[in-house]
């Protein structure tokens, strides 16, 4: 096998480490004179950081319009009022503040803005592929997605049960902002979901095809760091330098690096996943806790190589029989999610097997597949089969 052809682009700004927030207005002057805010839920409110946005953004004279509520796996219809009101405001570019939830709909609200029909059709690939974007700052309070750096976009409409992803090169972020200082107040379900998350995104690019030792040896890297910081998080949740060391992990593994020469990635694990969040609000990297090692499980035979050669890197198994390290892969993988108290089957998610119908119905709905390992009905069901 041969390292695949790619392209290598990222335009994003990254600005990391104590107190950058202090530059958003001086960053923001170079796209414009008002913006709006989009925010969560209410966290960003608790922690103070809003206020202090505000306060930055008043004494700059950056005016500035709110957009409050998007909730944890966000809908389209937030995203469609969001767009109201920018247009309402002439808006010129989009200040987010809080975890991937927020900054996907504000990658929405960016492209949404330019367009004359729901922003829906673009993720369900209805409407062309917008050129044109608000311009888009991110304040991030949550390590995990990688949506501070990357150009993809991921919304959910319950009514339908849909969850789709979408990507545009206009979508990349102007300049995020990572002071791993707002990311101390998550609490440590969600620190260990976000880790569970990267893990996931390097595995998916990991599982890619091509031969690209510096990727793969890269991945292992960023997934042995992540395990070593996702222990050591939880004995001190506050400490900056494991929130640091998280945080650009989080960053690192979906901005574009680890899918050199890997054809982008093989990504079923997370088309798999999303439709289980759209089923039952899980947080998504809690159901990707539970879909890894079902998916590995069910691969096995034709991945063994590649999970020894994790065991090897990741875990230090000097196991050579290749079926045996690729075993021990899987089992201590298990074992860090059970650590880090991240799901490992439907049941811990209180989802249980009644449900299998409505389950395969939704993977079918969705057309759940992957790039490089296809899904259909027999895979659903016997993958779906090792998540009980
Ligand atoms: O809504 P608020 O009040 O802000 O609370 C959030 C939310 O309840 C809270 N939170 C965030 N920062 C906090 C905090 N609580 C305390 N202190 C803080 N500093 O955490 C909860 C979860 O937030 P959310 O944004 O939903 O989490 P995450 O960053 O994991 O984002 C998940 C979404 O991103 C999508 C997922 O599918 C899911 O919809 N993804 C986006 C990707 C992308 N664009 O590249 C790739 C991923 O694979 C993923 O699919
Ligand atoms: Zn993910």
């Amino acid at each position: 096998m041969l390292m695949e052809n790619f392209q290598y682009y990222n335009p994003t700004k990254i600005l990391f480490g104590k107190d950058v927030i202090d530059q958003l207005c001086t960053e923001a002057s170079v796209y414009g004179k008002k913006c709006i805010i989009i925010i969560g839920q209410g966290s960003v409110k608790k922690s103070g950081l809003y206020a202090r946005v505000l306060s930055l953004m008043n004494i700059s004279g950056l005016e500035h319009v709110t957009f409050e509520g998007v909730k944890s796996n966000p809908l389209y219809q937030d995203a469609e009022e969001a767009i109201e009101l920018a247009k309402e405001n002439k808006v010129d570019l989009i200040v987010a503040i809080g975890g991937g939830s927020v900054i996907d709909t504000a990658k929405a609200v960016a492209m949404g803005f330019y367009a004359d029909h729901s922003v829906w059709d673009f993720y369900l690939q209805k409407a062309p592929r917008p050129t044109k974007a608000l311009p888009l700052l991110n304040i991030l309070t949550l390590a995990a997605t990688g949506t501070e750096m990357n150009s993809a976009t991921v919304l959910q409409d319950t009514v339908s049960g849909m969850k789709k992803g979408y990507s545009a090169p206009c979508l990349f972020p102007k300049v995020s902002f990572l002071d791993p200082t707002f990311t101390q107040t998550v609490p440590l379900n969600y620190t260990a979901y976000g880790v569970a998350d990267l893990i996931s995104h390097s595995l998916e690019q990991f599982f890619g095809k091509g031969d690209a030792p510096l990727s793969d040896l890269y991945t292992a890297s960023v997934i042995k760091l992540a395990i070593d910081y996702g222990l050591k998080i939880r004995k001190d949740p506050e400490n900056f330098e494991y929130r640091s060391q998280i945080m650009w992990l989080a960053t690192n593994a979906l901005n574009g690096t680890l899918k050199a020469g890997k054809n982008s990635g093989d990504w079923g694990v997370h088309g798999l996943e999303h439709t289980l969040s759209v089923l039952y609000d899980i947080p998504h990297g809690a159901g990707l806790s539970i879909v890894y090692p079902a998916w590995l499980k069910q691969h096995q035979p034709q991945i063994n190589a590649k999970l020894a050669f994790l065991a090897k890197h990741v875990f230090e198994i000097q196991e050579t029989d290749e079926v045996l390290a690729a075993n021990i892969f899987i089992t201590q993988l298990e074992a860090f999610f059970t650590q880090i108290e991240t799901p490992i089957r439907l049941n811990q998610a209180d989802i249980h097997i009644n449900d299998q119908e409505k389950i395969i119905s939704n993977f079918k709905l969705n057309k759940v597949t992957g790039s490089v390992y296809p899904l259909g009905e027999k895979e659903y069901e016997e993958i779906l089969a090792k998540m009980w």
